[in-house]
């Protein structure tokens, strides 16, 4: 069996492409700085692809902007996991239209999860045929080549579907934020989840070179980087397949204990893989976030085995209780899906159950969306949206009452914060170290750093403070 986390650097001729790039841009655009627009739907993971769409094009000499109006390139990144992210993609792209018409040079590309979808793809070239480039996840790192032809050869180009697998280092990268970063470890997914599009669009599960992380971590830290968030669809079960025999509690461990003053965390935890030794590791470690970001989909055992998660109720359950003995101020967080097809009130009820047990800092909750090929999506449903949304509201009802619960008995507490970001004149947003919204008075000077707090006051998700000197 080969290697199922074979490693290689960018090949030579990508970087021959960016290099032959700034003449064709030059040529199509009258400046060797054209202006790029990328807009990242979906997850994380899409948000640190596009990190390397712009560091590709940062590289080749555009500049980017956040004005899409002006942008010479303007690429969505896009994101299948339900209905509704793929209905907006289609929206906004047909609202592209227009700009297009005014500006025939204007190169609009699509890439992404959607774009791996075979039937979506098809439609996206059938119906919009001013979109003159269509690439998938698996290519990312043939974007120059990508680029350099959709820009030259006049025809429009589509690039999907071949996952060979392997990693790619050394791409070019643009990191959005300067104190707070994220770090794939992993790439894939191999549990499909029996709703769950991921394991189809973003390929096979592998990991990254410990060593490689550790290398980039280290500088993220010496670039004065506050929080590094670890990210992967199933972070707990990095390093199969790996000779070093590096697993994610070791490499959490591995990035904790790098010098300097940081905060660490990481996303998402899957239930089957949460051990007892990576409780250990983030409750020994005062750099780890006391935060688990733990999906449990359904409190039913039979919704549960149908979605083929791997575990009960009852495992979610311990492995909580033994998270919350050993971390102190432990906040947790979870996905939810509801009304996957068949689901009962009976089922339901589960749901509601293991939500009061547990008392979650907050959920994201998710009306079950049925996703093309997968098998979830053929089996009967008799229940309708409108039982459904139903059922999502006494849910939110429920959480709602269990965050301000939460929220409430944190009031006169002190604790640091990092501060984040300006929520509007003379108010600034900071989160707690376990993640929870701290909204403080303060000069936007302070964004970026951190300080201590007192929370005064509670306000159902999200906190007030006051800054201490
Ligand atoms: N890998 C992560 C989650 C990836 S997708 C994990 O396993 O936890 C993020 C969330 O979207 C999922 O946790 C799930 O709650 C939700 N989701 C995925 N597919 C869905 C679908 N078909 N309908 C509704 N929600 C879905
Ligand atoms: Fe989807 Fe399940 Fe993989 Fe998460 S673990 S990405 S829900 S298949
Ligand atoms: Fe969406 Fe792809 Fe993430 S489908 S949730 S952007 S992995």
């Amino acid at each position: 069996m080969p290697d199922k986390n074979t490693t290689e650097l960018l090949p030579k001729e990508q970087e021959e492409y960016i290099d032959r790039l700034s003449d064709v841009l030059l040529y199509r655009y009258g400046t060797e700085h054209p202006k790029a627009f990328i807009h990242t739907y979906g997850c994380q993971q899409n948000v640190a692809d596009s990190e390397k769409l712009k560091g590709m094009l940062k590289k080749a000499g555009c500049e980017l902007t956040d004005d899409k109006e002006a942008a010479d390139i303007i690429i969505f990144n896009t994101c299948a996991v339900r209905e509704h992210a793929e209905d907006r993609v289609f929206g906004n792209v047909g609202a592209l239209k227009a700009l297009k018409r005014r500006r025939p040079s204007l190169l609009i590309a699509l890439c992404g999860c959607m774009m791996e979808q075979e039937h979506i793809a098809e439609k996206i070239y059938r119906s919009f045929p001013y979109v003159g480039l269509v690439f998938g996840t698996h290519v990312i790192h043939r974007f120059p080549e990508l680029l350099f032809n959709a820009l030259t050869t006049g025809k429009r180009c589509i690039e999907r579907g071949a996952d060979d697998g392997k990693i790619y280092e050394g791409i070019p990268l643009h990191r959005d934020g300067s104190f707070k970063g994220w770090l794939p470890v992993m790439y894939g997914c191999d549990n499909f989840c029996t709703y769950c599009i991921v394991p189809y669009v973003r390929g096979r599960e592998r990991s990254r070179n410990p060593e490689i992380i550790i290398e980039e971590a280290r500088s993220m830290i010496n670039a004065g980087y506050k929080e590094i968030t670890l990210l992967g669809q199933n972070v707990n079960s990095y390093g199969k397949g790996m000779e070093e025999g590096v697993r994610f509690p070791q490499l959490l461990k591995g990035v904790a204990d790098i010098e300097g003053d940081f905060w660490l965390s990481f996303m998402t935890s899957h239930p089957k893989d949460a051990s007892r030794e990576l409780i250990d590791v983030i409750a020994d470690n005062a750099k780890i976030s006391p935060h688990l970001h733990l999906p449990f989909q359904s409190g039913s055992d039979r919704i549960l085995k149908l979605m083929n998660r791997h575990y009960d109720a009852e495992k979610y359950l311990d492995i909580v209780s033994y998270a919350k003995k050993r971390i102190p101020d432990l906040e947790l967080t979870s996905d939810v899906i509801v009304g996957f097809p068949g689901e009962t009130e009976e089922d339901f009820q589960c749901t509601l159950d293991l939500i009061e047990k547990v008392g979650f800092t907050s959920l994201f909750t998710f009306i079950y969306s049925p996703r093309v090929g997968t098998p979830a999506a053929r089996l009967d449903d008799p229940y309708t949206h409108e039982d459904k949304a139903e059922r999502m509201g006494r849910l939110l009802r429920l959480q709602e009452q269990i965050s301000a619960g939460r929220t409430a008995a944190m009031v006169g507490k002190r604790m640091r914060v990092l501060i984040e970001e300006q929520a509007r004149e003379g108010v600034l947003n900071a989160r707690t170290h376990g993640g929870v919204v701290v909204e403080v008075q303060g000069d936007p000077s302070l964004i970026g750093s951190f300080a201590e707090a007192e929370v005064t006051e509670a306000r159902n998700f999200i906190l007030r403070g006051k800054l201490i000197r």
